[in-house]
């Protein structure tokens, strides 16, 4: 392929102050990996520029910050032979060419001085390996010793080296193959691909942190399918997310089969990903179904049962996310929410829909009745195109009786209508179990239907059950 001049990946100002910097002190300099990559692909403006100096990228870091008008700090990794420094929105990390293994996640010091093309040889994909040219003589040249260009005309993942070498370089290169699959759709080379289901089990020295790094790019993604079914067919998936493996197969008992609940969980997830960004909604459409595998039963008569499986599913859930070291904040519980939640709109679009189901569908949802219809809504993956439209429409209904619901009743954000001091002054009570009963009796029958969510009318009820209760 024709080499073509790449100044216009490299207008900002910034390079030139880089290009004089790197001359001062006598080094060679290229921008590198993910910026160069995203310029050909067009990926909008990047958020971090890659630097390989040949020669000390701290030092030339130190001297591009010197030589710029805000004069920004540079912070130095000294293990890793890296610094960063800040250029507005955007970091600029500068590294000495490698020779040896070159990332940056390594605990081990590195940094064994080599040229340009050992470092390229060490990158982990032919698209990451291109570099554009900072210096005088070959200023905005393309150095592509692997034809990354052509690999990124075919939409391939191909490692610069040996799959085997690249991927025990650093394992975590295996998901990345896979997550950059998913944000890019492309294919993966065969060999490569081959590589990783023979070197799955070396994700096991990967921290967790990492991998759930990927995981969310994925699941970020506009089809995340794509990467969890590669991450299924590489069979690393056992290794992150056995529970969600769990559910892969279909089983036959007396001709009786239930669905694959894995390949539907797929579909679920790209559906809600075409209607949220909320990674968190993502991830409770990911777990949905996970209490399915250890609640499956077979019963002569009705045949295969899941039951409970959503509170199974929303204990799981706590578990994995243990496991995975993610956050067991409010994160956690709202995807344990929805996971525990996530059939309840759909027995209401089956049956025919009362008030006071849908008061306390509302009551319980709370703000989150939205993300909750959404993720039900994603749920729906028949084929049969006479049902999708029956559940569409029957959501369709659910969603328009819980507006006129919230309307009229308030129960989004339930506050009761009478405190508990209120209680205690008018029966002349101390802090006492009479007061709960009393304000579990109201909520209940305002959840009910029996009465309105208004202070008169609670005030009422309350008298009349205050009497029934002997007070
Ligand atoms: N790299 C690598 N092996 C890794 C991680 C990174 O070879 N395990 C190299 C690649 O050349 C990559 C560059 O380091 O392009 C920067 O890495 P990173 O910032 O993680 O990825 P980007 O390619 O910039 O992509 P993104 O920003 O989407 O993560």
């Amino acid at each position: 392929m024709a080499q073509k001049n790449y100044k216009e990946a490299i207008q900002d100002p910034i390079f030139s102050i880089i290009a004089e910097a790197a001359a001062e002190i006598h080094v060679d300099c290229f921008v590198i990996g993910g910026f160069v990559r995203d310029f050909i692909l067009k990926r909008g403006i990047p958020k971090d520029i890659d630097i390989v100096a040949v020669g000390s990228g701290i030092a030339l870091a130190e001297r591009v910050a010197e030589k710029m008008a805000n004069k920004p700090k540079v912070s130095v990794f000294k293990n890793f032979g890296t610094a960063m420094l800040r250029h507005g929105y955007i970091e600029l990390e500068f590294v000495g060419a490698r020779k040896e293994s070159y990332h940056r996640e390594s605990r081990n010091p590195i940094v064994e001085d080599g040229t340009l093309e050992d470092d390229q040889n060490r990158r982990d994909f032919t698209i990451n390996a291109m570099a554009i040219s900072l210096n005088k003589e070959t200023y905005a040249e393309l150095l592509d010793p692997f034809n990354g260009l052509a690999d990124i005309e075919s939409k391939t993942i191909r490692t610069p080296l040996e799959p085997g070498i690249t991927y025990s370089d650093d394992p975590l290169r295996m998901m990345r193959a896979i997550r950059f699959a998913t944000q890019l759709q492309f294919s993966i080379e065969e060999n490569s691909f081959a590589s990783i289901l023979k070197n799955k089990n070396r994700i096991k020295i990967i921290s967790r942190e990492r991998i759930i790094d990927e995981l969310h790019k994925i699941l970020a993604s506009a089809q995340p399918s794509i990467g969890l079914a590669l991450l299924h067919e590489s069979e690393l998936l056992p290794y992150i997310l056995p529970e969600l493996s769990a559910l892969q197969g279909i089983e036959e008992i007396e001709g009786q089969k239930h669905k694959d609940n894995f390949w539907h969980t797929l579909e679920v997830v790209d559906n809600i990903s075409r209607n949220t960004e909320n990674l968190w909604l993502r991830w409770a459409a990911l777990l949905h179904d996970i209490g399915k595998a250890p609640t499956k039963k077979f019963h002569k008569k009705i045949g295969w049962t899941f039951h409970g499986h959503e509170f199974v599913g929303s204990k799981m859930v706590f578990k994995i996310f243990k496991r995975l070291r993610m956050p067991l904040n409010e994160k956690m519980k709202y995807v344990q929410k929805m996971v525990l939640m996530s059939s309840r709109p759909i027995v209401l679009s089956e049956d025919f829909v009362t008030d006071s189901a849908v008061r306390r569908l509302i009551f319980d949802a709370g703000e989150d009745i939205e993300d909750l219809m959404t993720l039900c809504e994603a749920d729906i993956t028949t084929k049969n195109p006479k049902k999708q439209r029956k559940y569409h429409n029957n959501f369709k209904l659910v969603r328009q009786k819980i507006v006129e619901v919230e309307e009229r009743d308030h129960v989004r954000n339930f506050q009761p209508p009478i405190s508990g001091e209120e209680i205690m002054s008018i029966f002349n009570l101390k802090p006492s179990k009479e007061i709960g009963i009393l304000k579990d009796a109201i909520k209940e029958a305002i959840l009910e239907g029996e009465i309105p969510n208004e202070y008169d009318a609670a005030h009422s009820f309350m008298l009349k059950k205050g009497k029934e209760i002997g007070l």
